[in-house]
């Protein structure tokens, strides 16, 4: 298996509710090792880059506004197949569709307002990561 880092984002639903060890501890439980990690709060602009690829999505603008609106925390996960790994951790987007146990259907209030975030394929990952963060931050 190979080893892979991936982006993960702890949404301000889940900072506003003091949930970020909890859900951490879904991350470490599941073999990911957490190998940067920083709490910040996004100005609208950051949040709009990020998400720039939705940008012509009926839901952005909330996306956006909602990302800027309290902090979070963005880390770096590492692992074996870590970008997989990390989205079944989340579980589906949608809380409602999400299995039993995941991130999202314990934790989520809507789709919207879904806990986490992470990367969706390799490319996105290195992309994402370098967003937030410099070489010199990954510390393993
Ligand atoms: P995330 O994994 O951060 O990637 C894009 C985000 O857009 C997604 O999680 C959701 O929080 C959000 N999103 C997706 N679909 C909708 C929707 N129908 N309404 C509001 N937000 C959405």
């Amino acid at each position: 298996m190979a080893t892979e880092r991936t982006l993960s984002i702890i949404k301000p639903d889940a900072t506003r509710r003091n949930l970020t060890g909890k859900i951490n501890a879904k991350f470490e439980d599941a073999g990911l090792r957490i190998v940067a990690q920083k709490r910040i709060h996004l100005t609208e602009a950051q949040a709009r880059t990020f998400y720039k690829v939705h940008a012509d999505r009926p839901f952005y603008e909330e996306l956006c506004t909602f990302m800027a609106s309290e902090p979070v925390v963005v880390q770096v996960l590492e692992g074996d197949n870590a970008i997989a790994k990390n989205r079944e951790v989340m579980g589906a987007t949608n809380p409602a569709d999400a299995d039993a146990g995941t991130i999202r259907a314990e934790f989520a209030e809507s789709v919207g307002e879904n806990s986490v975030h992470g990367s969706d394929a390799p490319e996105t990952a290195r992309d994402e990561i370098s967003y937030f963060f410099s070489g010199l931050e990954l510390v393993g």
